[in-house]
């Protein structure tokens, strides 16, 4: 596994082009078995390139940019131990540049949810999402679904900027009690892991309402809100049509995202799932366009 320190040495990955598709996995690092189960996708399409920074311009005023856990040494051993052929570790200076005036700014699907709550957080993501696809150049790119308005709202980057690279989007991994897997997990001792089950919990009370013929979403929405009685604050609780993210007017039906929000601690945690809902029943999808066709 190549590991390239700063951007002068992005040159090395001249190597791996030309060995099948090129695969981007960006992360901030912390990495678990989630971010593993992106690199081995990817592995299967082509090699993989992996990338840890932790963006600070995706992080708002009070937010946990200086907390957030930097585990380099850690990562390297798991990267290497997934088939990751290179690994780009940028610096702050390699990925802004003394000026970084230049911007990219989010549409129409970063106005509610993380967005409204974490004003300016996807402006931050798709900037340095940009910045990574320039200099990778990958010919696939791979995000988690637990993050799934982030996964559209690049989608929506991708489209409108006619940037060519192919996105995909990897389920999220959970751990045995349904919790999704997290970096920001580990800001969690015992006592508020456990309360943070409720987000999981409050997915499956609203995907089980829907499952058993549920169609009106203030009623899902309430069934969610309830389930996350322990966090310490919701955010939101809320079903939203995809691939747009707006409410919907009448029932709920085609493909539809249920998504939480809570703060439970000191962490601040989402999770969510992707639903089609049709004559035939609901089952659980993908979210990207692209993936559902591969
Ligand atoms: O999902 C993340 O870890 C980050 O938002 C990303 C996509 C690596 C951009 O900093």
């Amino acid at each position: 596994m190549m590991v390239l320190r700063g951007a002068a040495e992005l040159s090395a990955l001249g190597a791996l082009r030309g060995a099948g598709p090129l695969v981007l996995v960006p992360t901030m690092g912390a990495l678990h078995e989630g971010h593993l189960s992106l690199v081995r996708q990817g592995a299967s399409l082509g090699p993989v390139v992996a990338t840890i920074f932790v963006n600070p311009t995706q992080f708002g005023p009070g937010e946990d940019f200086d907390a957030y856990p930097r585990t380099l040494d850690a990562d390297l051993a798991l990267l290497a131990g997934a088939s990751t052929a290179a690994v780009f570790v940028p610096s702050v200076a390699d990925m802004y540049g003394a000026a970084g005036e230049v911007t990219v700014r989010a549409g129409r699907r970063a106005a509610g949810l993380c967005g409204a709550s974490r004003p300016g957080h996807f402006d931050g993501v798709l900037t340095v999402v940009a910045k990574l696809f320039g200099m990778v150049r990958p010919d696939i790119a791979i995000f988690g679904s637990k993050d799934a308005q982030q996964c559209l709202v690049i989608e929506q980057m991708v489209a409108d900027l006619r940037l060519p690279v192919t996105l995909l989007d990897a389920p999220t991994v959970r751990e045995p009690d349904g919790m999704a897997m997290s970096s920001r997990n580990r800001y969690l001792g015992a006592a508020d892991r456990e309360r943070a089950l409720c987000l999981s919990r409050a997915l499956a009370a609203g995907r089980d309402l829907v499952a058993a013929g549920e169609r009106v979403p203030a009623v899902v929405e309430r069934a969610m809100r309830s389930a996350l009685g322990p966090a310490d604050a919701v955010d939101y609780a809320v079903v939203r049509n995809l691939p747009e993210l707006d409410e919907g007017t009448g029932p709920l039906a085609g493909r539809v995202l249920l998504a939480v929000a809570a703060r439970v601690g000191p962490a601040r945690l989402i999770d969510n799932v992707a639903l089609r809902v049709d004559a035939a029943g609901v089952e659980e999808t993908r979210l990207l366009a692209s993936s559902t066709r591969s």
